[in-house]
């Protein structure tokens, strides 16, 4: 599960489609060119647990990314629910729910597993990587995104919890912070070369997937420089290039 794999294992591809028909039709596409796939609120809250159940049948492995957020004995419930998923690889909820609720979900992801099967992985969403530190401030979250990760980040080790998700900014104190076996995922990456006008979409802390392997990630997150090429196919085999030239 790191970079010592094939570099293709290390690239998660957002499956952020509004059927799960054409999710599918997507990723039979590209299926042997990435490592797993993300199945998010969008996918799951249109087509459900059968979204799992499909991508899964595809074989590559999915992170499930609902990130709960609620009372600890939810988050347990929900956690349990998703890593009795078919395929299901990575699991998150949000490092702000709090240590109880962190404690809970750790519980949860290894109940319900069969004693010696592999569990999923449980990470904890640190600050999303739409926020600046502008938007952090409205909602009255203080600090910078920085600080606010790397806090979040040792509070979810301490608790337990296997990884995070976090920006390329701030992987490096994570990974300080954390030592190397704690899992670090980023989103908001985004390729050197990328079409005119495509940009950051609405993610405001982004990378290069050059940056992030650098950076110490294990996963990078990639959708919409994916999803919404002209050639998805080769917009993937560009990323693992550079994924691989970066290790
Ligand atoms: O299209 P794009 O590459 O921006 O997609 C990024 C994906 O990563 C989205 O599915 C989004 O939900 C997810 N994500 C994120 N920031 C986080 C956690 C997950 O962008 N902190």
């Amino acid at each position: 599960m790191t970079f010592d794999a094939h570099p293709r294992s290390s690239l998660i591809v957002a499956l952020d489609f509004d059927s799960l028909k054409s999710a599918l039709a997507f990723a039979a596409r590209v299926t042997d060119t990435v490592g797993m796939f993300k199945v998010g609120s969008q996918l799951f809250s249109t087509a459900g647990p059968e979204a799992v159940r499909q991508v899964a049948v595809l074989g590559n492995g999915v992170f499930l990314d609902l990130k709960y957020h609620d009372i600890p004995n939810t988050v347990a419930g929900a956690v349990l629910a998703s890593a009795a998923m078919p395929g299901v690889q990575l699991v998150n909820v949000h490092a702000l729910g709090g240590s109880a609720m962190l404690k809970a979900a750790v519980q949860a992801i290894s109940a319900g597993v069969p004693m010696g099967a592999d569990r999923p992985r449980l990470l904890a969403v640190t600050v999303l990587t739409s926020m600046d530190r502008k938007a952090m401030r409205e909602a009255g979250i203080g600090g910078t995104p920085m600080t606010r990760a790397v806090k979040l980040a040792r509070l979810a080790k301490q608790c337990g919890v296997d990884g995070v998700v976090a920006s390329v900014e701030e992987a490096k104190a994570i990974r300080k912070a954390c030592g190397r076996d704690f899992l670090i995922v980023t989103p908001g990456v985004r390729p050197a070369e990328q079409p005119a006008g495509r940009k950051k979409d609405d993610q405001a802390r982004t990378a290069t997937p050059a940056a992030a392997v650098r950076a110490g990630a294990d996963y990078i997150v990639v959708g919409r420089p994916i999803t919404a090429a002209s050639d998805p196919r080769a917009a993937a085999q560009a990323i693992v290039e550079e994924i691989a030239a970066a290790k």
